[in-house]
This record gives structure tokens, C-alpha cells and sequence, in this order.
């Protein structure tokens, strides 16, 4: 088996592409975001990396409060827009026509379109070099009806989530198997696929 040995850079892919929305009703923002993810299941409890030059760091840093909204291939072209243009220069929401929605604990406004909202407190900023990181304390959660289905569990891949891979976007493929899959007897898997 031959291989390469490379300098350290970013090589953890793919991640998600979210949309972390900040600010308040009046005066929001939209940013997106690659260097997010769960750091702690309880308390829930996730992060974001932010460069100190975007518009979206003081916004965060002042009311110590974002929205992660997740996002789907229908928000694909507007998540990229957040990530290559600045909310210093006009209005994200409005330009890319988003809706506004309120959220139970902060004031930072959800994107409606979205189909998960995690309203998140900061706890602690970290200086990492490039980025900033905010640990935040995740406050509550919001989820579009039409992804829950009548037994009651969350169906995310109903929503076409996207992943981010070394410069591009991708719709996730075949689902290989659920947690624990490898070592389900096979009576037990043969039962929950006929379900
Ligand atoms: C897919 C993608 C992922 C990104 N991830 C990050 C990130 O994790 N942290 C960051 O500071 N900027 C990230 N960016 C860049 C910002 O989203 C971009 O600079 C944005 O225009 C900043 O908006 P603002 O100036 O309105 O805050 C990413 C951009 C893209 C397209």
C-alpha cells in the first residue's frame, strides 16, 4: 500500500456547511459555517470557529448568542452565498429572500427555511490562532414538522441534508446500515427492516 505524508492542514471531511445566523431582528446576520460540531452530549453542547475580520465575530461576540440553522440542498446556493459575501455590505435575509423566525430563547432570528434551528448560548471563547472558537451551550431546538414522521422520530434525510468536502457540497448517499448495525443479531435487523 503506497502513501503520502502531508504537512498539518484541514483534512477532516467532509463536515457540515451550516448557516449561523446572529444578531437580533433588527440588525442580523448570516454566516456560513464549516468548523462546527457536537463537543458534548450533556450538556449539549456544540462550537463554531470564527475569523476575528468577519462581520458576523462582534455580532456573536456582543450578545453571546447564535443560531445554528441547518441546512438542505435547496439552501445549498444560499449557504454558499453567506460564506463568500459579507453582511457589512446589505441585508443576507432579505437579499436572499429568508424568512425570520423568532426564537424561544435568544434573540437572534431562526431562518425559517431551515429545517432544524439550535438556538446557542456562548460559554467560553477560545483563541485558537486563526479562528475563534465559540463553546456554546445548545438552549433549545426547533424542527420542522413535515421531518418528523408518525411514530414520532426525526427524519433529517427526508430534508436532503448537504455535507462540505474539501471545496464542494454533497448530498449525503445510501444510508449503510443504523448505529450498532455490526454486531445487530440478524433476526433483529431482518425485523426492523420489514417494519
Ligand atoms: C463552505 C464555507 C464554509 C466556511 N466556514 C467558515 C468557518 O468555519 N469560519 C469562518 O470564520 N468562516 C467560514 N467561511 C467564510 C465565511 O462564511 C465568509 O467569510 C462570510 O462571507 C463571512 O460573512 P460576514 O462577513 O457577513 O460575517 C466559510 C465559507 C464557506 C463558503
Amino acid at each position: 500500500m503506497s502513501k503520502q505524508l502531508w504537512k498539518p492542514g484541514t483534512m477532516v471531511y467532509p463536515v457540515p456547511a451550516v448557516m449561523v445566523s446572529c444578531g437580533t431582528m433588527e440588525k442580523s446576520n448570516i454566516i456560513t459555517i464549516a468548523w462546527t460540531g457536537t463537543v458534548c452530549s450533556t450538556p449539549a453542547m456544540t462550537y463554531i470557529s470564527v475569523r476575528k475580520e468577519r462581520y458576523s465575530y462582534d455580532l456573536i461576540k456582543e450578545s453571546g448568542t447564535f443560531v445554528i440553522n441547518l441546512t438542505t440542498e435547496r439552501l445549498a446556493r444560499a449557504t454558499d452565498f453567506c460564506g463568500v459575501k459579507s453582511g457589512r455590505d446589505f441585508d443576507k435575509f432579505h437579499h436572499l429572500g429568508l424568512t425570520k423566525l423568532s426564537g424561544s430563547f435568544t434573540d437572534v432570528p431562526m431562518i425559517a427555511e431551515s429545517p432544524v434551528n439550535i438556538e446557542c448560548k456562548v460559554t467560553q471563547i477560545l483563541e485558537l490562532g486563526s479562528h475563534d472558537m465559540f463553546l456554546a451551550e445548545v438552549l433549545g431546538i426547533t424542527i420542522e414538522d413535515d421531518y418528523i414522521d408518525s411514530t414520532g422520530k426525526f427524519r433529517l434525510d427526508l430534508a436532503r441534508p448537504i455535507a462540505y468536502a474539501h471545496g464542494a457540497y454533497y448530498t449525503l448517499g445510501d444510508a449503510l446500515g443504523t448505529f450498532g448495525h455490526s454486531v445487530m443479531k440478524k433476526k433483529t435487523a431482518a425485523r426492523r427492516k420489514n417494519k
